[in-house]
Parts: C-alpha cells; sequence; structure tokens
C-alpha cells in the first residue's frame, strides 16, 4: 500500500546526511538547527516535520483494524448488513466503481463499526489483493497540516494520496459535533481532498457522524455535491448497536471473575 510517508521522507531526504561525514564535515542534517532540534525561537522545523511524519504513517489502516474482514464481522443491527452489503458490492464490483469513479459515504452516531468496514473493503482489496489504496484519518491529518510547514506539504501529501485508486477517508467529521464549525482552513483541507479523489480511476469511501446536509451547511456545496455524485444520493445509516459498550461489558464480566477468584 502507498504511504503518505513516502512524501514526509521526500521532504526529509533534502537533509539527509552524507554517508562519508568525517571530522571536518560541518555538514548537517538540518542546517537550521544544526542537529540540536532547537533554535531560537524554539523548537526547529526539522523536529516538527519528524514528528509529523511520525503521526501521518499512522494515518493508514490503524493497527486496530489491521485484521478486519467482512466475512468475520457480526450484524447486530439491519443497517449494519445494509452497511456491508454495499461494502461487499464494492469489492465485488471494484474496477467498475474505480473505472466509474463510484465510491460509499457510511454515517452514523459513534461506535457502529464504521471504520471497520472502511478497513474491512481497505484491506481486503489493497492487502489480500493488489489496489493502491490509502486511509487517511482527517483529523489527525487536519492537525498535522496545521503545524507544517505550508502549502507545499499539502500538495505533496495531496500528491501521495492522488496516487491511489482506492482513497479511504476516515471520519470526515473530524472530531466536530454538531454545533462546532471548520474553520477555513479545515474546510480548504476537506475540500482539497475530496477534490483530489474527484477524478477518473479512483475510488473512495468516506466514514463520519452526520448526514449529507450536514456536509452542505458544514463543508459546503461544492463538497456535498462532488461526494454525492460519487457515493450517491443516499448515504449509507449505521445506527443500532454500540460495539464500544458490548466490548466494555465482555470487559467487566472478565474482570469480575478474576476479582472473584482472588476474593
Ligand atoms: N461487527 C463487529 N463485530 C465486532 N466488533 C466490532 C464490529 N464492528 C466494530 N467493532 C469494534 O467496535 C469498535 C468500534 O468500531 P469502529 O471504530 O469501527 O466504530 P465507528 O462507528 O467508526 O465509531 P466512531 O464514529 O467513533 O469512529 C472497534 O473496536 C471495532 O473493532
Ligand atoms: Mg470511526
Ligand atoms: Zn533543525
Amino acid at each position: 500500500m502507498e504511504s503518505i510517508q513516502a512524501i514526509i521522507d521526500q521532504i526529509n531526504q533534502i537533509k539527509k546526511k552524507p554517508l562519508n561525514k568525517n571530522i571536518q564535515d560541518t555538514s548537517y542534517n538540518c542546517e537550521i538547527c544544526k542537529d540540536t532540534g532547537a533554535t531560537d525561537q524554539g523548537l526547529c522545523s526539522c523536529v516538527k516535520n519528524k514528528q509529523i511524519s511520525n503521526k501521518i504513517k499512522s494515518a493508514e489502516v490503524p493497527d486496530r483494524f489491521k485484521n478486519s474482514r467482512l466475512k468475520g464481522l457480526e450484524i447486530k443491527d439491519p443497517s449494519h448488513k445494509n452497511a456491508y452489503d454495499n461494502a461487499k458490492v464494492m469489492i465485488l464490483n471494484i474496477d467498475k466503481f474505480i473505472k466509474n469513479n463510484w465510491g460509499l459515504f457510511i454515517y452514523g452516531p459513534p461506535s457502529q463499526g464504521k471504520t471497520e468496514v472502511q478497513s474491512c473493503v481497505v484491506n481486503e482489496l489493497c492487502i489480500d489483493k493488489d489496489y493502491k489504496g490509502i486511509m487517511v484519518n482527517v483529523k489527525r491529518l487536519m492537525g498535522d497540516l496545521k503545524d507544517a510547514v505550508g502549502k507545499g506539504t499539502l500538495n505533496k501529501i495531496l500528491d501521495t494520496i492522488k496516487k491511489n485508486e482506492i482513497i479511504a477517508l476516515n471520519d470526515i467529521t473530524g472530531g466536530k459535533r454538531p454545533q462546532d464549525e471548520f474553520s477555513p482552513f479545515e474546510r480548504g483541507i476537506i475540500y482539497e481532498l475530496v477534490d483530489a479523489v474527484y477524478e477518473k480511476e479512483k475510488t473512495l469511501i468516506i466514514t463520519g457522524k452526520y448526514n449529507y446536509d450536514w456536509v452542505e451547511d458544514k463543508l459546503g456545496t461544492d463538497v456535498k455535491d462532488r461526494i454525492i455524485q460519487m457515493c450517491g444520493i443516499e448515504p449509507i445509516l449505521m445506527k443500532g448497536h454500540n460495539f464500544r459498550e458490548e466490548h466494555g461489558k465482555k470487559r467487566d464480566a472478565e474482570v469480575k471473575k478474576m476479582i472473584q477468584k482472588i476474593s
């Protein structure tokens, strides 16, 4: 799977150490801070870039979902079955989806398994098969870019994303509650992300908390219309069963048994 990390590596390559550095050689990985990581103004940009690169590394399928496959998923609500069916159809007809620039938009309250389904699609196509895909954690990317070195970094990240044919935008809600607004900067990033996928020979799978009305209200008609053209006019709702709560209850039952054993 293609990685955003690749572009961060490119950024950092500019500062690469020569292999045969000798004592007289005064070149540094970073000429700004002479590899100390600090400047008079505080943390050097090379350290910030490194931090960004480490964080962006995890913008791919999170470890938690590395083994997710549709086959193993429990169905606890009819809405979940509908989401799994849509995901299955996408997997079975992926070439057509890619050719037509079709995708999926899955939304609903927390803990329904939206990211789980999204991860299944990416894993089944990009790990089990050879499609090129990437999963982007939208909130993390927005946070990383806030600290990033500017438009150049955004463009490089977008270029890397665009090299993929399957793009998964994990939680387009970006951690916002319904009453929260996006800053113009954040809106700009999401517009660029969606527009980067809005091309023939690409497909996308978006997860989020809210429906298209929210998308229109918070992100604009231009973003909503692009998503609708790609993902259809009926977004896929997942609701009705809280998997995190279920797992928490299972945890409680086991710990309770352990406590009984020692008392
Ligand atoms: N069908 C399932 N069977 C068992 N566990 C599941 C299933 N779907 C999801 N889970 C587990 O439930 C937890 C929450 O799932 P997930 O992160 O996909 O929810 P989400 O709807 O994306 O939530 P959020 O909106 O907060 O991002 C995860 O630990 C996931 O592995
Ligand atoms: Mg999620
Ligand atoms: Zn530096």
